[in-house]
């Protein structure tokens, strides 16, 4: 165990350096400059969340790390060992010519960096792999910048992107975060209401975003106590929070997180997706759609709740409906 922490020590060491050298290469980079501005960055803002730019080359890495061979550097994900058979083993930094976002866990030590890149090559992000300091599933970008916003605003806005959460910090909404190019986690979830006893998902408003609510709302079911709350925010088709508070401002965000649909709408839209409720069919699809969901809320007054308004919509009592869902006993033929 103490090897372990030594080990994660050493890590955290290699990716604080390298994370300086990618905000010392940004000064010097006036494409990387320009590509930030473009995108409306302040300089306040960039400096607050540390971003870089990590150059062209594939070895920019050794001018802050003499003993490129050196393994942790393949362990901090920094760098790429390619062992052709016969040949001999290449290695060369994972982020050429990128902009960089430093992800830092809660204590603020930097432990991976997603990269994007300044025109319209592929893959547009490239993250850090999963290493012994950091996991897509638990860490959230943002969290550690935006910990004291969480506790004034009383609420977190979780959203899917990197320069999502940095233009909502610029322009007013300083307590979001981002999960890191996968789904939303219940470990995501767990690690939020940490902070905060409100969350409102903001995700992107194309199809991809709308997939990501709902595996959202999986995720947060199971968290989702009487004395929390958890909304969805469900932004025009083209836009994203980033492009919609630059091109509609921070008053039009803020009205649609007022207008964020509770996690128990949620619930019974995405239950009812598809069905008919002027058919029996529809009806008893949408309770045996339903009732995967409601299993997973933890029990308490807002499941009790959710299942009289199930039982609405399927035109059948509580008991009925639980009756459906758990059969007491065979019934005689
Ligand atoms: P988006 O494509 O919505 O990114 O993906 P974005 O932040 O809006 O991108 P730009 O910079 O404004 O064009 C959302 C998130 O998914 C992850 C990244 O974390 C990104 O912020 N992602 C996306 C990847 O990991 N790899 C990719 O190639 C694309
Ligand atoms: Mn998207
Ligand atoms: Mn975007
Ligand atoms: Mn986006
Ligand atoms: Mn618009």
């Amino acid at each position: 165990a103490a090897e372990q922490r030594q080990k994660q020590h050493t890590l955290n060491d290699v990716l604080e350096k390298a994370c300086k050298a990618y905000q010392k290469h940004l000064k010097a980079s006036p494409r990387a400059i320009s590509y930030f501005k473009g995108r409306g960055l302040s300089g306040t803002v960039a400096k607050q969340f540390g971003l870089g730019y990590a150059p062209e080359g594939w070895r920019s890495l050794a001018s802050v790390f003499p003993n490129y061979d050196d393994p942790l550097l393949v362990e901090s994900g920094l760098v790429i060992l390619n062992e052709e058979d016969g040949g001999e083993a290449k290695r060369y930094d994972r982020f050429r010519d990128r902009v960089m976002f430093p992800i830092r866990n809660i204590k603020g030590e930097c432990i991976g960096f997603g990269g994007r890149v300044l025109g319209d090559d592929k893959p547009k992000y490239l993250n850090s792999p999963e290493t012994p300091v950091f996991s897509k599933g638990r860490e959230l970008y943002g969290l550690f910048e935006a910990r004291a916003a969480l506790r004034e605003h009383g609420y977190a806005l979780v959203t899917e992107g990197y320069m999502d959460v940095v233009a909502l910090a610029q322009l007013g909404f300083p307590n979001a975060v981002a999960t890191l190019g996968t789904a939303c986690t219940p470990e995501h979830v767990h690690k939020l209401f940490r902070f905060t006893e409100s969350v409102v998902f903001s995700f992107d408003g194309d199809s991809a975003g709308r997939r990501a609510a709902r595996k959202a709302l999986d995720a947060a079911l199971p968290l989702a106590t009487d004395v929390r709350s958890v909304k969805f925010l469900f932004l025009p088709p083209e836009h994203d929070p980033d492009s919609f508070i630059r091109a509609h401002g921070k008053e039009a965000f803020a009205r649609y997180v007022s207008e964020a649909v509770p996690l128990s709408r949620f619930l019974l839209d995405a239950a009812r997706d598809g069905c008919d409720l002027h058919t029996a069919e529809g009806r008893s699809h949408l309770s045996s759609n339903a009732k995967p969901l409601w299993e997973l809320l933890p029990a308490g007054a807002l499941k009790q709740q959710l299942l009289s308004e199930i039982a609405d919509l399927v035109q059948l009592s509580s008991r009925e409906l639980t009756e459906v869902w758990y059969p007491t006993q065979a019934k005689p033929k």
